[in-house]
């Protein structure tokens, strides 16, 4: 998949299909907000309560702007969403507070475009960019009970490395991590 910045260097216009840009102010937080809740739908009918199944339009714009949104942009529509976070001092999760470990989350594909590589491309975009910011980990977390997801991650090459409770109402979350640094994808 292309990069935005990619397509202008190789081509001086933009390649037609889906890129990898990140999120901006004049892009619309409801309909990333919707996104996720199109995405997540899948796992809130599976009874978890992942934040992103719920979450309100000025949530999702608050907890991106402490990081790094990327999305997938597909013929004028974004169908794909990650965002990276770098070592946050003040992260109830003690993993996140390590300064050589970013993590991500709010990581979500459009149900009809799931399956084709945007969801794999966006991560391993996101690896490689904090890698080349100097990060030498990269972490996640999860719900406990989404075998899928954890079997997912651990093919990826992340293992378990904590557990924590996130509020009273979500599900146990596991915390899964690798080491980053060597180009991927
Ligand atoms: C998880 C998610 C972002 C992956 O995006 P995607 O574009 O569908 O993923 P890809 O096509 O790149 O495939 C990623 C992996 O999922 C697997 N996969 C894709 N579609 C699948 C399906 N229908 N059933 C089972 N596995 C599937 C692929 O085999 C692939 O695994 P591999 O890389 O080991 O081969 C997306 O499925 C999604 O939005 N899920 C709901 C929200 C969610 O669970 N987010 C993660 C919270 S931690």
């Amino acid at each position: 998949m292309e990069t935005r910045e990619n397509g202008l260097r190789q081509g001086g216009k933009l390649k037609i299909g889906p890129v990898i840009r990140e999120f901006s102010s004049s892009d619309d937080g409801v309909a990333l907000t919707e996104l996720l809740h199109r995405a997540y739908a899948v796992r809130a009918a599976a009874g978890l309560k992942f934040t992103a199944t719920y979450q309100a339009p000025e949530h999702t714009l608050r907890r991106i702007s402490k990081g790094r949104c990327f999305v997938v942009e597909d013929d004028g529509k974004i169908v794909g969403t990650l965002c990276l976070f770098f070592p946050e001092s003040d992260s109830p999760v003690e993993f996140y507070r390590d300064p050589s470990t970013c993590h991500f989350g709010r990581y979500g594909v459009e149900p009809a475009c799931k399956g084709r590589g945007i969801g794999r491309a966006l991560h391993d975009h996101i690896v490689n960019h904090a890698a080349a910011l100097g990060g030498t980990r990269m972490a996640l977390d999860t719900a406990a009970p989404a075998a899928d997801l954890v079997a997912m991650y651990g093919r990826w090459g992340y293992a378990e490395a904590g557990r924590f409770q996130r509020g009273q109402v979500n599900d146990e979350s596991v915390i899964m991590a690798r080491g980053i640094g060597a180009r991927v994808g």
